[in-house]
């Protein structure tokens, strides 16, 4: 299988502090990729490497053939690429409804709306954030915030999703449901071809 993002032998530093040696790896369509490693080995700052948040000094980040490497992250990201990160990122003001309408993004390719995330679908997922969806970001709780950064990420569409331990603060029955769905949907995924990859750290 063809890779769709391609890291390859990335340096990155923290000023002086050199974090990244060479990191290399591959994520192929439909691929779901795992970055294990002990705290502070460098995982996070893999991911941010691919987003361009903290670019690689040296080596390439290549996204369906095109060097992102050094370009903004809000380009990464309206290439497709969706990141979830470690911190959540929530906007506090605005309301769970107002999170998700905010990055709410038709799916890339042949703009077939139903096979692309909507409100209904993130809400099916998460079905707590029905609930919640007048209350103000900042006034969930842990988990509840990390379903909504999930949940807001996918409603950009993403054709990758890196996520940086994405079952933090969630219960054990929302993480099983999620990783029932993350399967079920990385099968749909390869068969509507709109999100072809997914990428977990945990
Ligand atoms: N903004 C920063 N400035 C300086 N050093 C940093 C910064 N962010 C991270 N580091 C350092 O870079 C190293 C890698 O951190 P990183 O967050 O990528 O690790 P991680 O593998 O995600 O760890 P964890 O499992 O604890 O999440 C650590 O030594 C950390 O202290
Ligand atoms: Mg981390």
């Amino acid at each position: 299988m063809a890779a769709i993002l391609e890291v390859q032998q990335v340096y990155t530093s923290y000023g002086l502090s050199q974090v990244l040696f060479g990191v290399s790896l591959e994520v192929a369509a439909g691929e779901c990729v795992c970055l294990v490693g002990r705290n502070g080995v460098g995982k996070t700052t893999t991911m941010r490497s691919i987003m361009g948040l903290t670019p690689a000094r040296q080596g390439h980040v290549v996204w369906k053939g095109r060097d992102i490497t050094r370009r903004e992250p809000y380009e990464i990201a309206g290439l497709g690429i969706g990141f979830v990160p470690e911190d959540r990122r929530i906007f506090a003001d605005l309301t769970v409804w107002e999170n998700l309408d905010v990055a709410a993004r038709r799916p890339r390719g042949d703009g077939r709306e139903s096979q692309g995330w909507t409100l209904e679908r993130v809400f099916d997922l998460f079905p707590k954030l029905r609930e919640l969806v007048a209350r103000q970001g900042g006034h969930l709780s842990g988990g509840e915030q990390q379903m909504l950064t999930i949940a807001r990420t996918l409603m950009g569409n993403p054709e990758l999703l890196l996520l940086d331990e994405p079952s933090e603060g969630l219960a054990p029955l929302v993480v099983d449901h999620l990783k029932d769905q993350n399967e079920g949907t990385a099968r749909a995924f390869r068969e509507d071809e709109s999100i072809r990859a997914q990428y977990l750290a945990l």
